[in-house]
């Protein structure tokens, strides 16, 4: 029987050949485009190696190979068909500046005929034959080369852009290309006739883009250039070449799919079509890889592809209503099958579970609920779901545009997906304007000074009130609703409102503005006899031309320009804004004494819920450091040192030592606030009257935000003091749960940590005990299988039997003493269903160990109290497959 090639296999023979042809192996790189920020994955080997093209490096040999894996997200939609993936392993080879179309194209023929063994009648060659949107000239050179190594002329294919590769990413190097597709066969459709449509979907799959012939860079201007020398990239997808190589039907028939496939179909009983199998195997595989680069599920950036293939499997086995579906035992299928050419993944092993499952537990617990507003989105407009709509499904309960999509689909209809994607920037830029600014009252509201330009002239800057007082009586001088200048408004107006003196803080120098109430209290519009105007206000801001606005909603009565109002601001808020600014000077001021001048501002926030402190250092600061400068903090708190506040010349102020902000704008006359010597600095933010009023201070991390420059976030007053409680209670469970006394627990958690270690240890040798492809042996007529004692539970075995199987191409066997209890698992693969039954193997060994258990003819489980029958078991496995 001809045994079907392993993707090992094919990987070996692609870099044999090129290493022999004299090209230099380098290794595959992470798949995030770390250096390259107009990529977020890499999405082909030559992607990391861009800079070798354009002659900026220089490479460490002419010729090059690898094995990179790639994420192309522009394929997700196609997932599921014969040939596209999420995530796939290309095979590239290289030639920087060094020989180009001729000896490519003899070098991919004789690789793909004489090495790997395929019929010359089954390929075709597509070539660039010019295209109206690209100012370069048709490749005739490849196609009489083709023609000269020996393609006929009738298997090789001009084409248009489609055969111009690059860049990757929006800028780089880039060329026509030439690709060569395999015939799947007659039963996948009507055979190519030149000058007909060429089907690159069904019957003829591309397996290797033979050649992109790099001449040209482009420019972000989308204009191109000429490169200053040429180069040949090319990449194959293993995938497809092992598929082609068996006569696979799809790329999930190879042995680097089917056991996931497998797998995530037993995962579910299944209950899942085989589409959905598919689906779910590649989805997990590629957010395997790319949590094992530690990237974390999020809604933006890299994180947002795992969460989008995560969430679109939880929905799918949600809607065919599997319970508590088993992505870890995926997982480990997928770690047992990559984890030797890809170590990371068995190191992050432990990290990748807890983030699936921490994915898994946070959709499900919203799943139903926006699968129903789905439903009822749909009942009330079928056919269309608009994009907005989907967003907010998305928005609100994290469903994927994946899945509302498929589930219009399935009814006939349709997303505009358009305004989805229009729907989702709008949100990435908000987000981020919104983290810019780190939240707060009024971020979705448009600012534009230009609304108070008719004031200038006629109404004087605002007074601001507010160092001494955070009450006052003034009257409006100004409002604007949606952006235009009124003379009143009224309930449900979201306003804005400018008086002439006002204690509302307006936020600069890194303090959000004040919130609090604006009421009527007098004038034109509160003499009507209505109710007295009320205005929530949500935030301050101020304009460029010196105006204090006040932003909030109407909640009460009518509200006119010339209106008497008292301004209150919220005070419990402003005193935790004043404890967090004052605690955030002497912060610097610590951090000066302690590290060096070298300490600088690099930015700062001023929240009532806490304080973010950027600045210059060239290391993070160590445990004990940070834990002196809480020290000497507290110590500044505890002398309650006065807060004196002198108005200067700029000159005079730095002259005389103040701290001022790079990159800050001051004006003439500054404000220069000091804490006894400690702390003097030049600053227009509202202030704590002695360092006393600060209470507490803790900080809650350190981290980096940027090449030297180090995040502090602490807390103040309250706050600190709940924080420090928190800490003390968390605590306690744990020493609760030990079974000891607070301060015994660092000592019996050492005492955990070495039992720990022992016991891994024990692990490690079960692991070692674990079975390989190398143990395999043959039947009598050749057919290989393997029959092996490994340690482990059920979906342990599950696991490595479904690898293995797919390995070594044949019957596995793998028998555990699980505690006590004697476990076996028999996988056959499905190319050789036809002649074993994994369920009646089962069946026959059972007996030996008094076991139960039952399956189908591709995997079988079972069990028994006969440890001691093992062995025997073991022994008669080829009796039982003959
Ligand atoms: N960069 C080309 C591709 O990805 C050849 O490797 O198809």
């Amino acid at each position: 029987m001809h045994r079907p090639v392993t993707s090992r296999e094919v990987r070996a023979a692609f870099l044999d050949f090129f290493v022999e042809h004299d090209h230099h192996r380098i290794g595959g790189v992470s798949l995030l485009s770390r250096n390259d920020p107009t990529l977020l994955f890499v999405n082909s080997g030559m992607a990391p190696l861009k800079r070798y093209f354009t002659g900026e490096e220089r490479p460490p040999h002419p010729d090059l190979c690898n094995v990179q894996p790639c994420i192309r997200t522009k394929d997700i939609d196609d997932v599921g068909d014969r040939h596209h993936l999420t995530l796939f392993e290309m095979l590239g080879s290289w030639s920087i500046d060094h020989y180009f179309k001729e000896r490519a194209i003899e070098l991919a023929f004789e690789l793909l005929t004489t090495r790997l063994g395929f019929d010359p009648h089954r390929l075709y060659a597509t070539v660039f034959d010019g295209d109206p949107s690209l100012p370069l000239p048709a490749d005739d050179i490849s196609a009489s080369i083709w023609e000269g190594v020996g393609i006929p002329r009738d298997h090789i294919v001009p084409l248009g852009v489609d055969n111009f590769w690059g860049p990757a990413g929006d800028t780089g190097p880039c060329g026509p290309c030439t690709e060569v597709f395999y015939d799947t066969g007659a039963q996948f459709g009507p055979g190519f006739v030149p000058g007909k449509e060429f089907d690159t979907t069904r019957r003829y799959i591309e397996i290797w883009n033979a050649g992109v012939f790099m001449e040209y860079e482009r420019q972000a201007d989308g204009t191109f250039s000429k490169l200053p020398f040429t180069s040949v990239d090319t990449g194959c997808g293993l995938e497809r070449l092992v598929m082609a190589m068996n006569g696979q039907d799809s790329v999930y028939d190879t042995d680097l799919m089917q056991p996931i496939v497998e797998m995530a179909g037993a995962a579910a009983d299944d209950k899942l079509s085989p589409e959905n199998e598919r689906m779910i195997a590649d989805h997990v595989r590629a957010a395997t890889f790319i949590l094992g680069e530690g990237v974390r599920p999020s809604n933006e950036g890299a994180g947002y592809i795992p969460r989008r293939v995560l969430r679109k499997s939880i929905a799918v086995v949600h809607r065919a209503g599997v319970a508590g579906y088993d992505f870890d035992g995926i997982i480990d299928v997928i770690i047992g099958m990559f984890g030797e050419h890809y170590p990371h993944l068995v190191q992050r092993r432990s990290e990748i579970h807890a983030l699936f499952r921490e994915e898994h537990a946070d959709f499900e617990r919203v799943i139903s609920r926006g699968l129903d507003q789905l439903e009822r989105l749909y009942s009330a407009a079928p056919f269309r779901i608009r994009g907005r709509d989907a967003f907010d499904l998305f928005a609100t309960y994290g469903l994927p545009l994946d899945i509302v999509r498929d589930f219009a689909r399935e009814r006939g209809g349709d997303v505009d997906v358009e305004e989805y994607e229009r729907e989702f920037r709008v949100h990435q830029t908000k987000s981020r304007v919104i983290k810019l600014r780190g939240g707060g009252g009024s971020e979705d509201w448009p600012v534009d000074d230009r609304r108070f330009a008719a004031l200038e002239g006629t109404v004087a800057p605002t007074a601001f009130l507010g160092y001494a007082d955070v009450f006052a009586r003034s009257s409006v001088v100004g409002m604007a609703v949606a952006g235009q200048l009124v003379g009143g408004a009224t309930v449900g107006d979201r306003v804005e409102l400018i008086a002439r003196a006002t204690p509302f803080y307006a936020e600069s120098g890194g303090q959000v503005g004040d919130t609090g109430i604006v009421r009527a209290i007098g004038g034109p519009a509160s003499g009507t006899g209505t109710e007295p105007a009320e205005i929530a206000v949500v935030d301050t801001i101020r304009t460029s031309q010196g105006y204090h606005v006040h932003r909030g909603t109407v909640v009460a009565g009518s509200v006119a320009v010339g209106d008497d109002v008292s301004l209150e601001v919220d005070t419990e808020r402003r005193d935790n804004l004043r404890r967090n600014h004052s605690a955030t000077h002497l912060l610097q001021a610590v951090l000066r004494t302690m590290l060096g001048e070298h300490v600088h501002q690099a930015g700062s926030l001023v929240e009532p819920s806490r304080l973010r402190f950027d600045f210059t250092n060239p290391a993070a600061l160590t445990r004990e450091q940070l834990y002196e400068v809480e020290r000497v903090l507290n110590r500044a708190i505890f002398s309650d040192l006065a807060a004196n506040t002198e108005v200067k010349s700029f000159a005079e102020a730095v002259a005389s030592g103040a701290l001022s902000m790079e990159g800050e704008k001051y004006g003439d006359r500054v404000r220069v606030v000091h804490f006894g010597d400690y702390s003097v600095e030049l600053c227009g933010g509202t202030h704590v009257a002695a360092t006393g009023d600060i209470n507490l201070f803790r900080i809650i991390s350190e981290s980096s935000i940027a090449s030297g420059v180090r995040r502090i976030v602490a807390l103040t007053g309250e706050a600190a003091v709940e924080y420090t409680l928190h800490r003390d209670a968390i605590l306690s469970t744990v020493a609760g749960r030990l079974k000891v006394g607070v301060d015994d627990v660092p000592e019996r958690i050492e005492r955990l940590a070495t039992g720990a270690k022992k016991k891994s240890s024990r692990a490690g040798a079960a692991a070692a005990a674990a079975p390989a492809a190398g143990q395999r042996t043959t039947l009598a007529d050749g057919t290989p299988y393997l029959a092996a004692m490994s340690a482990g539970d059920a979906t342990v075995l599950r696991a490595q039997a479904l690898h293995l199987a797919a390995s070594i191409a044949g019957p596995v066997v793998i028998a555990a003493d699980d505690d006590g209890r004697a476990r076996v698992t028999v996988v056959v693969p499905r190319a050789l269903e036809d002649r074993f039954d994994a369920a009646a193997i089962l069946g026959a060994l059972l007996p030996l160990i008094e076991g139960r258990g039952g399956g189908k003819p591709g995997m079988a489980m079972g069990g028994g109290p006969r440890v001691t029958g093992l062995r025997e078991l073991l022994d008669a496995v080829p009796s039982a497959l003959g």
